[in-house]
């Protein structure tokens, strides 16, 4: 399973890539705005920095929502750096832009996904990823979970490349529980990520190791 980092913090992204495990990045425009990015020559700085941090699978979304619009944007998003994924809105135009993207080889992430259905159209018009929103689905008592689930079924009976791409992950057991699923990758905040690391009986255990190889000393 792929781990990709759900921000636009260049520290953030430092960490999880000097870690180790990092392959690839998401942004959306709440989090660009979260850091105060401002204007298309930031914003293309922005992702520009991010690719020179991480190589792998970049997303960048699109901010406009007619087909021409998203055409045009995604066009230019994917001169910025040949690792970029152009992310598009799971909407009646976005569907066009992916299959027009899909055709011309530009890659795309199909973000907004909530339910099997927007999953099966995306991978149709050759969506490169998929998003479905975990945390969002699990926040109005909807199981995200089980959407994973079912996109991985459809796409497995027919054979679809498109990636599963879980996002909205709020902590550790969703990734687990991705993992489990068969997710191809999961994007999360750092901390989650980290959170995979910690467990009582590995630092009582280290303790005493540490504490026993003074006897040895
Ligand atoms: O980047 C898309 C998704 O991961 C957003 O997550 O926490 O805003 O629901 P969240």
């Amino acid at each position: 399973m792929k781990f990709f980092i759900d921000t636009a913090n260049l520290e953030q992204i430092k960490e999880a890539q000097d870690l180790g495990i990092l392959d690839g990045v998401t942004t959306n425009p709440s989090l660009m705005a979260k850091e105060g990015i401002k204007g298309t020559e930031a914003i293309n700085a922005h992702y520009k920095t991010i690719c020179e941090i991480v190589d792998g699978d970049i997303s960048a979304e699109v901010l406009s929502t007619t087909y021409e619009e998203m055409i045009k944007e995604g066009e230019e998003l994917a001169k910025i750096h040949p690792n970029i994924v152009v992310k598009i809105p799971m909407i009646k135009d976005g569907v066009k832009a992916l299959k027009y993207f899909s055709d011309r080889g530009i890659k795309t992430n199909c973000t907004l996904i909530f339910s099997a259905g927007q999953a099966l159209l995306a991978a149709k018009a050759g969506a490169n990823y998929v998003s479905p929103f975990l945390g969002r689905l699990d926040d109005i008592s909807v199981d995200g979970l089980n959407l994973i689930n079912e996109i991985r079924t459809i796409y497995d009976n027919y054979g679809y490349d498109t990636e599963i791409l879980a996002a909205s992950i709020r902590h550790s057991m969703h990734i687990i529980d991705c993992a489990k699923l068969g997710a191809d990758v999961i994007t999360s905040p750092l901390g989650p990520i980290l959170s995979l690391l910690n467990h009582p009986l590995t630092d009582k255990g280290l303790a005493q190791f540490i504490e026993d190889s003074k006897k040895m000393a």
